[in-house]
């Protein structure tokens, strides 16, 4: 037998296309990047989300001398929402990167690890993340849960 999936997403050609609260996500985001830790990898990566309650937090990355500790910013802003609003669910999550290598002209979509971490939000708080990526420049693409990035993900329905 053989089946396949389909990932339903969207594509916007620019940042005016998106509605207020995206935008000013997305924005938020933006200007976050100045406070990402990037010094090894030159790579800032920044996120913003807003939960359920309507409060809007920024995150970045933070890198380490010893590599193996840098952290993401998903990653880093899923830990500040999850100490700071333990109750509360992401709604919406904005993600943007800047390179001082090249020019990141695409979206940025979340590493794997990140994928994972943002899925068993939606699994702790039953409710999807919408996700919305772009790059420096260049079209911002929509995916309505973080599961659309991370089919047969493994959760805690495998251990419990
Ligand atoms: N990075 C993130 O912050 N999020 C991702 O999803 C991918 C990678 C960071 C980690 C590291 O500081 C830099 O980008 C280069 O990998």
């Amino acid at each position: 037998m053989k089946k396949s999936l389909n990932i339903d997403y969207q594509i916007f050609s620019d940042i005016s296309q998106l509605d207020e609260t995206d935008r000013r996500l997305l924005e938020m985001a933006r200007s976050a990047l100045d406070k990402a830790y990037a010094p090894y990898s030159g790579f800032q990566v920044a996120a913003a989300l807003m939960l359920d309650n309507g409060i809007q937090i920024v995150g970045t990355n933070q890198e380490n001398a010893s590599y193996g500790l840098c952290l993401c910013a998903e990653q880093n802003i899923l830990a500040t929402a999850g100490s700071e609003h333990f109750h509360s669910a992401v709604k919406v999550m904005a993600i943007t990167a800047r390179s001082l290598n090249k020019p990141v002209d695409h979206p940025i979509s979340p590493c794997g690890a990140c994928r994972q971490v943002l899925s068993e939000h939606e699994d702790r708080h039953q409710q999807p993340i919408r996700l919305l990526l772009q790059g420096e420049t260049g079209e911002i693409l929509c995916f309505a849960s973080a599961k659309d990035l991370l089919p047969f993900s493994f959760s805690a329905k495998d251990l419990l």
